[in-house]
């Protein structure tokens, strides 16, 4: 981009503020950011300096995010927003989210620097609880942006059993001001979010950037099989009602269900009760992630699987109850962002860019019931994710910063010929 900075050295200053933030941990042997915590409250203050220098007026907002805003020509005009989210999920890497924020302070800082005429303002927003690690339910922060807050949410528990409404009035948050922190679509202009693929298809393709078309739909539940703790050695095989053994099965059921119909299911957290070597297991706690690209066939997916598990525990004399803690539907990004995002691609030399779907959930899900979102993901080594290996490429990040800098300067260009779009 002429006028602007050397590109490379602009993501290797991104690459260094990654390992910065990493350093904002709840544990000493790895990298764990959640909701309302001291790690939040630094995280925002740390990004809020380096958005203060790249030309942003700052503030966090009513649910915790933190903001930052350009202004264009004329005051108060809509914003296209760029960002991401900085919390993560437990033992993470120092990628997901995060980088996806400093790409879009680092796009803004050369937009800025270059004097480029854009006929809107910018904002970026650093998401918090895209993650949903500490209460269960994702994507807190974006919905409350988006303006989709369910109130019940305030009586969620996180494992101490602190409520979400006692962990934000004790964080310095007014909770029956979180209304302030929904937008109205006439504001914005649309959302853009850079993220690392978190998968290999990227790799595999031995390109560095794509366009992503639509987000899988999720939905997450907490399922539990009630059986009967009893004497280990006493207790005959058939008077046993084993909660775990039946667990095991409804794990394998998920597996086996999930590959055979096409979704992606996910047993990730296992709890026994009581949990005693000499003690047939009387409870099991187990958790169910699913994913889609099409609602209705996850759905449909899900009845199946309750009523198979439903099955199989009663077959072993075990019930089986399920309660959802977190849905969002499947969104499909907007044409013309999406063109946009393919065009900033083309500006650093791909021109025919990868499309992906994303399998993994992102704040740009929530975002699309306000305003039109489009992603651009980047290449991560191994596709791997969630976990502390992570990695990505110098020159990877180097391109998406040149890639998101154009795409914004697409929009730039679509707004000019096509005035504000309605919804
Ligand atoms: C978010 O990272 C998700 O679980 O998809
Ligand atoms: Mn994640
Ligand atoms: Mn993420």
């Amino acid at each position: 981009m002429s006028g602007a900075g050397d590109v490379g050295a602009d993501a290797a200053r991104v690459l260094a503020r990654c390992d910065e933030v990493a350093a904002l941990s709840s544990r000493p042997d790895g990298i764990e950011r959640v909701h309302l915590t001291p790690e939040h409250a630094a995280v925002n203050r740390l990004v809020a300096g380096w958005m203060a220098e790249a030309g942003l007026r700052t503030w966090q907002d009513a649910a915790g995010n933190l903001c930052g805003r350009l202004e264009g020509p004329v005051p108060g005009a809509p914003a296209l927003l760029l960002g991401s989210h900085l919390d993560t999920v437990p033992d993470a890497g120092r990628y997901d989210g995060v980088l996806g924020v400093l790409l879009a302070v680092a796009a803004v800082q050369r937009l800025r620097e270059t004097g480029a005429a854009l006929p809107f303002a910018l904002e970026v927003v650093a998401f918090t609880d895209e993650e949903g690690t500490r209460f269960g339910t994702a994507l807190l922060g974006s919905r409350a942006l988006a303006g989709t807050w369910d109130p019940a949410w305030w009586s969620l528990t996180d494992a101490d059993g602190t409520t979400l409404r006692e962990a934000a009035s004790a964080f310095g948050l007014d909770p029956g001001a979180v209304g302030d922190a929904a937008r109205s679509p006439g504001e914005l202009v649309g959302y853009l979010e850079a993220h690392i693929e978190q998968g290999p298809l990227l790799e595999d393709a031995d390109r560095a950037l794509g366009v992503v078309t639509s987000i899988a739909g999720a939905r997450r539940f907490s399922c539990t099989v009630t059986g009967e703790a009893r004497h280990a050695g006493g207790t005959p095989y058939d008077r046993r009602r084993d909660a775990l053994c039946a667990a095991a099965e409804v794990v394998l059921l998920v597996e086996r269900t999930a590959r055979a119909r096409g979704v992606i299911a996910t047993v990730g957290r296992l709890e026994v009760s009581p949990g005693a070597v000499n003690v047939v297991p009387g409870r099991v706690e187990l958790s169910v992630d699913l994913r889609a690209e099409h609602d209705a066939h996850r759905d449909a997916v899900w009845e199946e699987l309750r009523a198979g598990a439903e099955r199989l525990c009663a077959a072993r004399g075990c019930g089986f109850a399920a309660h959802e803690h977190h849905s969002a539907d499947g969104v499909a990004c907007a044409p013309a962002l999406r063109d946009a995002v393919r065009r900033g691609i083309a500006a650093t030399g791909d021109t025919d860019p990868p499309e992906l779907f994303s399998k993994a959930g992102h704040d740009a899900m929530a975002l699309a019931t306000l305003t039109d979102v489009a992603m651009l993901f980047v290449r991560c080594a191994g596709g791997i994710s969630h976990a502390p290996e992570e990695s990505v490429r110098a020159d990877d990040v180097a391109a998406a910063l040149d890639a998101l800098t154009a795409a914004v300067l697409a929009v730039a260009a679509d707004r000019a010929t096509h005035p504000a779009p309605v919804r």
